[in-house]
């Protein structure tokens, strides 16, 4: 076990966490990898260019009043180092919006030897190296995924522990420069199992992050969890409602998640906005008062896709786009509160 007294560079650690989990605001998620923001572009037939990109995420970073609801964004490798149209950094304009600045800091999922069906995420290399010059660019934290995929016979033992093991020796290396690692073990929700199922695999899966955490020293009150919500899978013919979903959620992070953790921000995983907000909203109704931990959103889909839907590419639809950018961020804003309204 680490000391009980919290060293100063533990303390600014628990400090940048505890700013990421403010009231009423979550996790900006727009680290979408090249190949994904260009999947992403492709289906609304935008180009799939740097200028594209660059300008998709300054309309983002210059919606006006973002802040309000949104803390901190996790940025990407490209989109750290941009700068808008009009020459100003990106990182300046997430100052200006008082939102604290992150990287995706993964290589991505390849197959895991021998695991069919079964990915493990890579980029441990030279990461001390890449995680040293993004903090002093100004980063203040990062982010790491790791794939669970549910099927037959899978998750196995050994796909939870490589990913629960590289997800520990990425923290460290985090905390070691004083980044607060946002620590993402996604059970994800493509298949027909059902909702028991998930929470089962989520469980066993937080179960051996922990442990893995544990292992490697880390300081549990600087970082940030980002899990999946425990859903029926996509396919499966019975899909648990919304209370089903929040309380069970909840109850396998209470099985699983130490009350030193001081924020969980989950991931959209692809449900529709609205779900996810609604989801979201009713954990904290439900649960607010009795989970040791805040509970908000580090949504990319979730909050990006209304809006690119709108803007499609098109420059005259930039504020159209940022209008409903804003209202997705308020919705998320308020269920982190427990106070969103669905719209009627
Ligand atoms: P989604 O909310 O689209 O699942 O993305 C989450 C994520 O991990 C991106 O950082």
């Amino acid at each position: 076990m680490g000391a009980v007294e919290l060293t100063s560079a533990a303390r600014d650690l628990t400090t940048t966490a505890r700013m990421m989990m403010q009231a009423g605001k979550g996790i900006l998620a727009m680290d979408e990898s090249n190949p994904t923001a260009n999947r992403r572009f492709a289906k609304l037939g935008i180009p799939q260019t740097v200028d594209a990109r660059r300008a998709w995420r300054e309309l983002i970073l210059t919606t006006p009043g973002l802040g309000e609801y949104i803390s901190s964004a996790i940025l990407y490798d490209e989109t750290i180092r941009q700068t808008a149209s009009d020459g100003r950094p990106f990182l300046v304009l997430l100052a200006k919006a008082g939102i604290i600045p992150g990287i995706k800091v993964d290589a991505g999922t390849k197959d895991l030897a021998a695991h069919p069906g079964e990915k493990v995420t890579e980029g441990l290399d030279r990461l001390r190296e890449r995680l040293t010059e993004y903090r002093q660019m100004g980063a203040r934290f990062a982010k790491w995924r790791a794939v669970i995929a549910i099927g037959e016979g899978i998750p196995s033992p050994g796909c939870l522990l490589a990913n629960a093991h590289a997800l520990a020796r990425y923290a460290g290396l985090c905390q070691e420069v004083g980044l607060v690692p946002i620590v993402e073990p996604e059970v994800l929700m493509d298949g027909g199992h059902t909702l028991e199922r998930c929470a089962e695999v989520t469980e066993a899966t937080l179960h051996v992050v922990f442990d893995q955490l544990h292992a490697q020293r880390i300081l549990l009150e600087g970082i940030i969890l980002k899990p999946n919500m425990v859903l029926s899978g996509a396919d499966c013919p019975v899909q648990a409602g919304v209370e089903e979903v929040a309380d069970t959620t909840v109850k396998v992070l209470l099985r699983t998640v130490p009350a030193a953790v001081p924020g969980i921000a989950f991931l959209s995983g692809g449900q529709s906005a609205e779900m996810a907000s609604v989801r979201l909203n009713a954990m904290n109704v439900r649960w607010r008062d009795k989970a040791p931990w805040a509970l908000t959103f580090s949504f990319s889909r979730a909050i990006q896709q209304p809006a690119m839907d709108v803007w499609k590419g098109d420059a005259r639809q930039a504020s159209a786009a940022q209008a409903v950018l804003k209202q997705r961020a308020r919705a998320n804003g308020m269920a982190r509160g427990g106070v969103y309204q669905p719209p009627s």
